[in-house]
């Protein structure tokens, strides 16, 4: 089987190949592929990707997107389906942090979870999806050199650290993103 990943994000890719490398060819679509993300939820999201993508690529490859985000309680779901532009139109991983760490300055309920939805489509349009949750808290402090986006001040549930803080094989043993991605490779028939 081979698959192309409907994304641009770098981050994405490198988390995602591994775990649907093992029984497929994982490539990624060309650098600079990028959609406008005007779906309400995530699902809406990751077929946007999905859709777009497929044209371009030969029909004998499955085209797989994913759409993430974190959903934080005490902020109603916020930022959720907007979290890469949580903070502006052009703003980067630090300053969405920055936000994030304000709005809950004081704040005593600081549960929340990573959230991720990804999708498999065809050239003959059959769809397999995989979604994926990982609770936690939000911590009162970055902490951590790994990972991407909110990975500083994400605390996984039961653990001491922050995602940042996890090595990537951690990180995709708990993630959102792992979680989904083996419930599609289940899916898929290409599960380890
Ligand atoms: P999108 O899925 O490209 O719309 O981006 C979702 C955004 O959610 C990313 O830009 C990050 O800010 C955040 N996000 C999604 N997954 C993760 C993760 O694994 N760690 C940290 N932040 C994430």
């Amino acid at each position: 089987m081979r698959i192309v990943l409907a994304t641009g994000n770098r981050h994405k890719a490198e988390e995602l190949g591994p775990m649907l490398g093992g029984r497929a060819e994982v490539d990624v679509a060309s650098e600079g592929f990028a959609v406008d993300e005007t779906g309400a939820t995530l699902l809406q999201n990751a077929l946007l990707k999905a859709w777009a993508l497929r044209p371009e690529v030969p029909a004998d490859r499955l085209v797989v997107a994913d759409d993430s985000g974190l959903e934080v309680r005490a902020l109603g779901g916020r930022p959720g389906v907007h979290s890469a532009r949580y903070a502006g139109p052009d703003c980067g991983f630090d300053d969405n942090n920055r936000l994030l760490l304000s709005e809950m300055d004081g704040v005593e309920d600081r549960r929340a979870a990573f959230v991720c939805v990804l999708v498999a489509l065809s050239a003959d349009g059959e769809l397999a999806a995989g979604c994926g949750l990982c609770p936690g808290d939000i911590a009162t402090a970055p902490r951590g050199e790994h990972g991407f986006g909110y990975d500083p001040v994400f605390i996984p549930r039961g653990m001491g650290t922050s995602m940042a803080e996890l090595t990537p094989e951690q990180k995709n043993a708990i993630s959102h993103r792992g979680r989904a991605a083996r419930m599609l490779a289940t899916a898929l028939g290409i599960a380890e």
